[in-house]
């Protein structure tokens, strides 16, 4: 199918990505782990995507939740908020300054919907400020075998989950991010299920680890990154990870989503990281290290299987890891 051609994680870097931004990008990564240029000499633009003007600004740092620790660096910020996945921008790492650009968060109304009490709607200032802001460190495991290590800053899913009132028969969350092909233009390639959708178990979404994002390094999280709220799910492949949400929806079925739609044989409802279950057609036993040229040994559950692994005990393995 001609889909397939268009996914920019089934093809090398220097083919997924105009080739200008990758020449760019490649020489800029080279040079500032080579040492010979500072994280400070990366695109001025890019430290300054996160708008001055932001009403939730003095949320920003929230308290370090010392219980989640790194085994790496962090990623730098400048790095971070410039190598970004968000097909709603276009299928290169490089769209930053046109999700930077083009996305208006405000006003951003969220949906608390299906199997629940009574359903909510509520502005995005209104639920970070009664949900409040802590601080922790994760990494982040892209199924491209790429990684980053980075400190978000938001609040549990779990707090939210409380706050919608689920029914007893909701099993799981389906999540949906905007849909504006006005505003995003990747929203006009057509051969793409838009608008993205992710969904996970109710056990998942209140395990601890699950986590809304509304901020990154200490600042309201930009919007290539997923402004104004994304999640963090660490222990699972970075496309369930989805940003920029308008809905959570309550539901008995098991939801289906974006990429599970496009190619369900290799992006699967479950999508834990595993080192040992390859992609169809690349390893997962290593990942690189965004911004440097290191290559770390992939960890089962992303090294989070002391919080998660529970959740799939007696499961059917074969489809936990794609
Ligand atoms: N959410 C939406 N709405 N659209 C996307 O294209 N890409 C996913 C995930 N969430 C994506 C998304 C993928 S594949 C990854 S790896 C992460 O976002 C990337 O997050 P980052 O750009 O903050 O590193």
């Amino acid at each position: 199918m001609q889909i397939l051609r268009r996914r920019g994680w089934e093809l090398p870097e220097s083919e997924a990505t105009p080739e200008a931004v990758f020449r760019d990008r490649r020489r800029l990564i080279q040079a500032a782990a080579a040492g010979s240029i500072a994280a400070a000499a990366w695109p001025v633009a890019a430290r300054a995507a996160t708008p001055e003007a932001d009403p939730t600004a003095d949320l920003y740092p929230g308290p370090r939740n010392e219980a989640y620790t790194l085994d790496r660096p962090l990623t730098p910020e400048e790095v971070a908020t410039t190598y970004n996945n968000f097909y709603e921008f276009g299928s290169s790492k490089g769209i930053w300054k046109r999700a930077r650009d083009n996305l208006r968060i405000r006003p951003w109304t969220v949906h608390l919907d299906g199997d629940v009490e009574k359903p909510i709607e509520i502005g995005f200032d209104d639920l970070v400020r009664k949900m409040g802001v802590e601080e922790r460190l994760y990494r982040h495991r892209c199924v491209e075998a790429w990684a980053m290590a980075v400190p978000w800053s938001g609040f549990p899913m779990a707090k939210l989950v409380e706050f919608a009132k689920p029914l007893a028969k909701a099993k799981y969350v389906r999540m949906e991010t905007f849909n504006d092909p006005d505003m995003a233009s990747g929203q006009k390639e057509f051969w793409y299920p838009w608008p993205y959708v992710e969904g996970v178990t109710m056990e998942e979404a209140t395990n601890e680890l699950a986590f809304i994002v509304t901020g990154l390094y200490g600042k309201p999280v930009p919007a290539q990154n997923g402004a104004p709220l994304r999640l963090a799910l660490p222990w699972k492949y970075g496309f369930k990870s989805i940003k920029s949400i308008v809905r959570f929806t309550f539901t008995e079925k098991q939801p289906k989503s974006f990429w599970e739609k496009v190619q369900g044989r290799e992006y699967g409802f479950w999508a834990n990281v595993n080192p040992e279950v390859p992609h169809r057609r690349w390893s997962q036993a290593t990942e690189r290290m965004i911004g440097t040229d290191e290559r770390r040994k992939t960890l089962l559950y992303n090294g989070y299987g002391e919080f998660v692994a529970h959740l799939y005990e007696g499961m059917d393995r074969r489809k936990l890891f794609y």
